[in-house]
């Protein structure tokens, strides 16, 4: 059997002191995660209850190095990517790009549950218990990063060094726009359009939305042409919902339901963004 996560309560501890202690210096779990082709990763996953933020870091078999932060408070997720170059096309540098999104509520565990998570074994190699499949993001905007304080005060820190290459989808302004309260005009002003490429066909009827306007990556030989750039980040391994158990309450018949442990999910997301040229997206083929 798999050894089990559970959620510790300092309460149950003889000596509180220890308790603390643990929690001074043990605020950080670190995960050894199958991934499908078989590799082992180690995921990093921190909670910061004050800001009331996860963040899970990774790094690839490819060396891509993942970081996904969520920011409870303004149901906002980043993921970002800083992706190596590839040395034999003589490309030494890395890029790093970040994506902004909403985050569905109880599709992670809070941030108070995850700073009490401990593993009674951390070498063990664990593997989610559901595959959450995937889903498609097309990004429509560029974030301007001095003004992203509007979408969550991390962003700015976070995305640094992806100033040209933040971005964000038009369906979820609409969603934070009604649960924050704020009007999707304040959202547009820290935000750039993404441009239009040329149509492909004059004739081509369908062109017409932006979409259509730009030529995938993928398989594109131009290398100095913008294009619609595809790219996979898997979150294999993170505890998604708490598990609920039944116990014998006090009186005769009655029962009590207690937290007893957590779900485990592995999802995927599959971001479609513009970049200018080609070349960032060697990946793409
Ligand atoms: C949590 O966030 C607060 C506020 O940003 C910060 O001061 C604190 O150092 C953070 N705690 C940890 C453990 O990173
Ligand atoms: C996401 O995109 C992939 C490839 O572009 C496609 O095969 C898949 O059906 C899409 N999934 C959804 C849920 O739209």
């Amino acid at each position: 059997m798999l050894p089990r996560l559970k959620l510790s309560t300092c309460a149950k501890f003889v000596t509180v002191l220890v308790c603390l202690l643990f929690h001074l210096t043990s605020t950080q779990l670190i995960i050894n995660v199958k991934n499908q082709g078989g590799d082992v990763v180690q995921e990093n996953i921190f909670a910061n209850v004050t800001d009331d933020t996860v963040t899970l870091e990774f790094q690839r078999s490819d060396g891509t190095l993942v970081t996904q932060v969520i920011d409870f408070r303004n149901e906002v997720q980043v993921i970002k990517a800083l992706i190596l170059g590839e040395e034999e096309r003589g490309q030494s540098q890395y890029q790093v790009v970040c994506f902004i999104f909403h985050f569905p509520k109880d599709s992670f565990i809070s941030s108070d549950a995850m700073s009490k998570l401990r593993q009674k074994n951390p070498s063990a190699i664990r593997l989610p218990e559901q595959d959450l499949a995937r889903d498609n993001y097309t990004m429509d905007y560029n974030v301007i990063l001095q003004h992203s304080g509007v979408f969550s005060p991390h962003v700015a820190d976070l995305c640094a060094e992806a100033k040209e290459a933040t971005y964000v989808r038009h369906e979820d302004l609409t969603v934070w726009s009604i649960n924050q309260g704020i009007p999707v005009t304040t959202y547009l002003k820290a935000l750039r359009k993404l441009p239009k490429t040329k149509q492909r066909s004059v004739k081509n009827e369908v062109a017409d939305s932006p979409k259509n306007n730009i030529e995938s990556c993928t398989g594109s030989k131009k290398m100095w042409l913008p294009c619609n750039c595809h790219l996979e980040i898997c979150i294999g391994w993170y505890p998604c919902s708490l598990k609920y158990c039944k116990g014998k309450g006090q009186t005769k018949n009655s029962y009590v339901t207690y937290r007893c442990g957590i779900k485990t999910c592995r999802k995927c997301h599959l971001f479609s963004y513009y970049i200018k040229e080609k070349e960032q997206c060697m990946w793409d083929e």
